[in-house]
């Protein structure tokens, strides 16, 4: 993959899932709506099993593995057919574990000392969470004249309603966020739903 993570789409869905069936009709509701990328969460037992049938059954989106918090995680979700992986932090064996799949990767940061200590590893593109908890668009707008190498994925605390401030910086590349997969959606599989949220999240406009 050549082009970065921050610049195929506007918004990446950050999927919690609860129901393995889920994961192939979430997954096509997201490309019909014109969204192919799917971060799969880490936080449930049925995560990895989902990446993996995302992976054999909807070939056309590109999916990923959030919530990665453990060295292993990393090759775990590497094993099960993921093509990138995001960590809501950094520490140097998250970041060596993440490096060693050679798959690309968005470690977090959520303070200027992370950022530039990922920097100096030789990141640019990163994570920023929590988003609204860490000082929100504006956090992203003040670090961007001191330090303009970094550019980010806010996610945390994002919806429609201030997903747009993000993606009006120029440090932003793109935002990711749950509101595209609620859980109520989801419960009722109203996968129409699925697919209009991506729409209207796919319309997003960024600076790029
Ligand atoms: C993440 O893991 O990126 C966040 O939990 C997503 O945050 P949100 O649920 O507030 O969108």
């Amino acid at each position: 993959m050549t082009e970065s993570l921050l610049d195929r789409v506007p918004v990446i869905p950050v999927v919690v899932i609860e129901n393995l069936d889920h994961a192939v009709p979430i997954a096509r509701a997201l490309v019909q709506g014109g969204v192919p990328v799917i971060e799969l969460t880490l936080r449930t037992p049925v995560a990895l099993d989902a990446i993996e049938r995302i992976a054999a059954e909807v070939p056309e989106i590109l999916v990923g593995a959030g919530t990665i918090v453990t060295p292993g995680q990393a090759k775990q979700a590497a094993d099960a057919g993921a093509q990138f992986l995001v960590s809501p932090g950094c520490t140097p064996a998250l970041t060596k574990a993440m490096t060693e799949t050679g798959l690309p990767h968005l470690p977090g940061a959520a303070t200027v000392s992370e950022v530039l200590a990922l920097l100096e590893a030789g990141y640019t593109d990163l994570k920023f969470f929590p988003a609204e908890a860490s000082g929100g668009a504006n956090f992203l707008k003040s670090i961007h004249s001191p330090v303009p190498a970094a550019r980010f994925c806010p996610t945390g605390g994002i919806s429609t309603a201030n997903a747009s401030s993000y993606l009006a910086l120029p440090n932003v590349g793109c935002v990711g966020g749950s509101w595209l997969t609620p859980a109520p959606v989801l419960a009722a599989e109203d996968w129409d739903a699925v697919a209009s949220l991506a729409k209207a999240a796919a319309e997003l406009k960024t600076t790029a």
